[in-house]
């Protein structure tokens, strides 16, 4: 059976796992990347790179993917991508994660390889897990939130929407991030952390509160 196309928006190292992803997969076969300053006759991996505006102009019904990794940026081109009429936006959830039968994952959302989630958890729309991240069991991620590589989630955990947690931090169980918290890498939070607020360290404590056009990676 032959594999149906996928455009991924991005041409950086997060647009090259997902590609990876996706090719090691049976559905989905890359077509082309998006950039929004694409040169002419541009190639990334091998598949022809499309200027924004000349790909939200052509309209499908074809399926895109979001690999940008910052979630201002992610969300910006979600709603250009929607505006335009893209409509269908898949998960993408690499072979080697082990996801619980009766997770709930949303559309568009990223779950990189050795990610594991545990039963009972829900995955919003365009979160990302990232390689190796762990989410356990009765745990919520809102939409566009996402785990930098190697983060650990304890049990029961509400993670909110745009809330990032940094490489290799970890989320004690029961602890809540408010929408568009952040976790520094390497830290380890063991109380709540409130909307908009940065933590960091071992234990986290918090540091300040973030923008909220400030952009995290
Ligand atoms: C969230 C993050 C980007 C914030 O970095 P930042 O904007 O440079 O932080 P700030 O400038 O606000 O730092 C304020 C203070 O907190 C400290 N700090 C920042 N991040 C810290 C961390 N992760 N752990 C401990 N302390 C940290 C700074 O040293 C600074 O201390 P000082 O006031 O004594 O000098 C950073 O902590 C982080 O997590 N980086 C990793 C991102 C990541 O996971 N990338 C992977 C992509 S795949």
């Amino acid at each position: 059976m032959s594999r149906a196309p996928v455009h991924i928006v991005g041409c950086g190292g997060h647009a090259k796992v997902i590609a990876a992803m996706i090719e090691g997969g049976t559905r989905y076969e890359v077509a082309s990347f998006v950039d929004r300053d694409a040169r002419a006759e541009a190639t990334f991996l091998d598949r022809p790179v499309i200027g924004e505006n000349a790909f939200l102009a052509a309209g499908s019904g074809e399926a895109v993917v979001v690999g940008l990794g910052e979630w201002l940026r992610r969300k910006d081109a979600v709603a250009r991508l929607r505006a335009a009429g893209w409509t269908d936006f898949p998960a993408v959830i690499d072979p080697s994660a082990v996801v619980a039968a009766d997770v709930q994952v949303g559309e568009g959302a990223v779950l990189m390889p050795g990610t594991v989630v545990n039963p009972g958890t829900e995955i919003g729309a365009f979160c990302v897990l990232n390689t190796g991240a762990v989410l356990d069991h009765d745990c919520s991620m809102a939409d566009g939130s996402a785990l930098a590589p190697g983060v650990t989630v304890g049990g029961g955990c509400r993670i909110g929407a745009g809330a990032y947690l940094g490489i290799g931090a970890s989320l004690a169980h029961g602890c809540s991030v408010g929408n568009g918290a952040v976790l520094g890498g390497g830290g380890f939070l063991m109380q709540d952390a409130g909307p908009g607020e940065f933590w960091a360290g071992v234990p986290a404590t918090f540091v300040r509160k973030r923008a909220a056009d400030e952009t995290v990676l």
